[in-house]
Formats: C-alpha cells, structure tokens, sequence
C-alpha cells in the first residue's frame, strides 16, 4: 500500500487547526485560525458553530493544497473540545443556537436541581461522570427549554458534540461520534456503547436526536469530493483530552499525562475496567478499538492558558503568553500575591461551579510580574489537589508527561515538578493531541496496525527533575490552601 500523509483536524477551544503529517509522524505544515469567543453574560460561554466549520474547512483546504491535492492525503483524523454542544437541523444543516461551550455554567442551579434531587449517585455509577454544567446533557437539556424551534423540528433535530458537527459536515450528513467523545456527554453508560434509555429521560433528550456512537479508529466514512478536491476517508475519531493521552503513549495503567491548553487535564491510563472514583475524579473512555475499550481516570481543571490569554486581552498585562516566562523568571517569588483561577468555576476535585476568579496578597509592592508569576504558579496549585486526589484514588503519579501550548513555557514545566514534587517529561513536539488523532487515523486506515505500533510517532522528551525545597513548597501550598479554602467556604455549593 502507498502511503500517503494524514490530515488531522484539531479543533480546540480558542482556535481550530489543520495539521500535515507524514507517516513517519512529521509535521509537514500547519494551518490555524482563531475561533471568536462570545461572553454575552457571566458565566456563559458561546461559538459560531457556522465559523467553526467555515474556518476548520479553510484551515483543512490549506494542507490539501500543501499537499498537492486531496488525492495525495491517505487519510482524516479529527479530533476535538469536547462536551461543547452544537444543535443543528438535519435538513438544512443550520445550526439553530450558538454552540454551547464546555466552559458554559448557565446551567448550574439545573445541575444544583439534580443533585438536590438526589440523582448524582446513580448518575456517577452508571456514567463515571458527575453533576456539573461542563457536560453535555444539560446543555442540551437548555436547548429543548429555550429554543422553540429545537422542539418544533422533532426527528429533523440533531445535537452532537464538535466532532459529529465536523464529520456531518465533511461527509454531507454521517452523524456519529466517537465512544471518547459520547463519555462526556452524560447520557452513555460508561461500561455500555448505546445512549442510556433513563438519563435520556431525565434530561429529556430524544435518542433520534443522537449521533450512532462509533469506535475511534476505522472507515468511517469519505469527505464530499467537492469539498477537499477528493473522497477522504474519515479514520480517526477522538476528544482532545483522550487523543493527547494516546499521543503521549500512555498505554500501561497509571500512565498520566496532563495537556496544559484552554484548561488542564489529567487522564492517567486505568485499564480495561471503568474506574470508580471516591475523590471527585471522572471515569472516562480513553480508547475504543474494534469495540474493546482501555478507560481513563480524569481530573478536569478548567482554567489554565485561559488564564494567560484573560492577563494578555483584558487586562494587557503581557503582550504575548510567550512573554510571561520572562516574567515570572525576572522576579525571586510571587511577593505574596495568590491567584484563585476560578474563571469558570472549578473542576476536579471540587466541583464548584459559582466560585469564581480572585487575586490575592496586593500591596504597593506588588508588581505586574508578581500577577504574572502567581498566575503561573496556579497551575501546580491546582494540579497538587489532583494529584493528592488521585492518591486517595489509589492511583498515585510515578511521572507526568506533559504537552499543549503552555506547556512550551519552561518556568511552568519546572514549577510543576517542584510543586508536585515529582519527575516530568515533555515531548519536544508538545502537539500530541494531534498526534494521537494521528495515530488513531494511522491505525484506521490501516497504515499500522495498533496504537501500539503507531507508538513509533512519539518523539523524543525532555526530562524536569524537582528540584524546590521543602519548606519554600510547604509556604506556596499554604497560601494557596488559604485562598481556596476561605473562597469555597463564601459560596455556596
Ligand atoms: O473538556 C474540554 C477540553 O476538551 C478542552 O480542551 O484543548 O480546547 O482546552 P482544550
């Protein structure tokens, strides 16, 4: 067989991305653009899905035309935000609402309902997942209430997750989505592959509204020629979070990575059975490969890039993220000051959704690179609840293996060594979310012959060793314990 580069779409949070890969796993082009972020209240966060699809496909006709033609691409792999919800009519392929971003909390006194109900429980053991506004069936759920015409289209309705939107898209009407991405939306049992008849009650969300749930890798299906010049067969299928897991080749149980992007998440290889946590953390699908599924145990810290982008474009603290590792560097300590970065709440461990952002510790002699540099400092903050989380999990960290954008800064790479205390590698290539898209559409088209195998893409890292002292940890960890604390016990859960 001829092999040909893989098309990976990447569509994340803040941009959406096409990326050339060879089969041996080089990048050969890239092609990126900005996805506008709507605000229109606090607390609620909103896309274009129109702009998302419209840019995704002009970032995507880049790398065919890099590549000299669709015909010359052996194969698609996508992967994505998850949880963001897009509603669409399958007639006309209109979305009918601005897509619904994971970072959304409108629908937190609806989630405060259902835990007050009693409901989280049983909604924890049958999906691995908890009751917050990050997921998928309350979005939807908001949908049905607020929009007339989402229940005035009956069968025409389609909701989907940003893959589904994409794939619908690309091929003129396939609605599927991945088993990673299905995990996330609170209606698909963990250890089952079909949407759940109860939850789909409780949340009042027709199945034939639903996408086929599908494996990760394999022929999905082809693009319309029209589009990108050729038939593409789609081979790859993932959320972000779980891709950059497969891309970090986390494949024995306990194998963690964290993806430093919009937010930071942990996933740590669990094995063949769905993990139970007691520590708030989520069990999620990390792979489905011809129907056999390896899970993941994750904790979802939601604010970590986001953070870097609010100082750079509201408060024109730095001109650039790059910028800040300069920062952070050209003084010794934070002077005191402790950023609590609840932008959008807080994920894993605490759950919290009304809590929101605080900078504390301001005197006169507080200067913009101690903002910046306790900014940073978040980031081992909140990774250190999570990793004792995991402990109480029976799931200790050996190393973390670290990747996304931020993750380029090597202040916060050695900071979280320090804080954690603990080993961490870094792949020089910090894209592995695409790789592992990469990896699954090379397993899908047939180019190898197992993630294992595919396992030959990830490239060479390089390693941080902590190197803090005792008690400057112990100081750090206890001003931030101090701010959590005293903000948690303020807002009622
Ligand atoms: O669960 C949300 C996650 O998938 C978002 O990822 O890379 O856009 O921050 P990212």
């Amino acid at each position: 067989m001829q092999e040909r580069p893989l098309l990976i779409i990447d569509e994340g949070t803040t941009s959406t991305r096409a990326i050339l890969y060879s089969v041996a796993g080089e990048i050969l082009g890239i092609s990126r653009r900005d996805i506008t972020q709507y605000y229109p209240s606090e607390g609620r966060v909103e896309h274009d899905a129109a702009e998302i699809w419209d840019k995704t496909l002009a970032c995507a006709r880049d790398m065919v035309a890099q590549a000299g033609g669709g015909d010359r691409i052996g194969a698609i792999g996508i992967t994505n935000q998850r949880e963001t919800v897009v509603a669409w009519d399958r007639k006309t392929g209109t979305p009918l609402t601005r897509a619904i971003v994971w970072q959304d909390r409108r629908t937190a006194e609806r989630c405060r309902e259902l835990r007050d109900a009693g409901h989280e429980p049983m909604i924890q053991e049958r999906t691995g997942l908890l009751v917050d506004p990050y997921f998928s069936a309350t979005k939807m759920a908001w949908i049905l209430e607020h929009e007339p015409l989402a229940r005035e289209l009956g069968d025409r309705l389609a909701f989907g997750t940003v893959e589904s939107w994409l794939v619908w898209n690309l091929t003129g009407g396939l609605h599927i989505t991945d088993a990673s991405n299905a995990s996330r939306t609170m209606l698909m049992p963990i250890a089952g592959n079909d949407w759940d008849d109860e939850l789909l009650k409780l949340h009042g969300v027709a199945r034939s509204s639903l996408p086929e749930i599908v494996d990760m890798a394999g022929q999905f299906g082809s693009t319309r020629a029209d589009l990108l010049g050729a038939a593409i067969p789609i081979c790859g299928l993932a959320g972000d979070q779980q891709a950059a897991t497969i891309g970090q080749n986390c494949r024995a149980p306990g194998d963690v990575k964290v993806t430093l992007g919009t937010g930071a998440f942990v996933l740590a290889n669990a094995g063949f059975k769905p993990p139970r946590s007691t520590h708030r953390l989520l069990g999620t699908v990390l792979t489905q490969l011809q129907g056999e599924r390896v899970y993941a145990l994750e904790g979802s810290i939601f604010v970590a890039g986001s953070l870097v982008k609010w100082l750079r474009d509201e408060m024109h603290m730095v001109g650039s993220a790059a910028e800040t590792e300069s920062l952070a560097t050209s003084v010794p300590d934070n002077g005191g000051v402790c950023i609590l970065p609840a932008l959008s709440g807080l994920g894993a461990p605490h759950w919290r959704a009304n809590v929101r952002g605080v900078i504390a510790g301001l005197s006169h002699a507080t200067g913009r690179a101690h903002i910046v540099r306790a900014a940073l400092e978040a980031m081992a903050h909140q990774m250190h609840d999570l990793k004792q989380a995991y402990e109480g999990d029976g799931c200790a960290w050996r190393t973390l293996r670290l990747d996304g954008g931020m993750s380029a800064n090597n202040w916060v790479a050695q900071d979280l060594a320090d804080v954690l205390d603990l080993p961490v590698e870094r792949p020089r290539d910090v894209e592995t979310t695409a790789l592992g898209a990469a990896m699954l559409a090379s397993v899908g088209c047939g180019y190898d012959a197992s993630l294992q195998q595919a396992g030959r893409m990830r490239p060479e890292v390089s390693y941080f060793a902590p190197r803090m002292e005792e008690e400057r940890r112990a100081a750090r960890l206890e001003l931030w314990h101090e701010l959590l604390t005293s903000q948690l016990a303020q807002c009622a859960a």
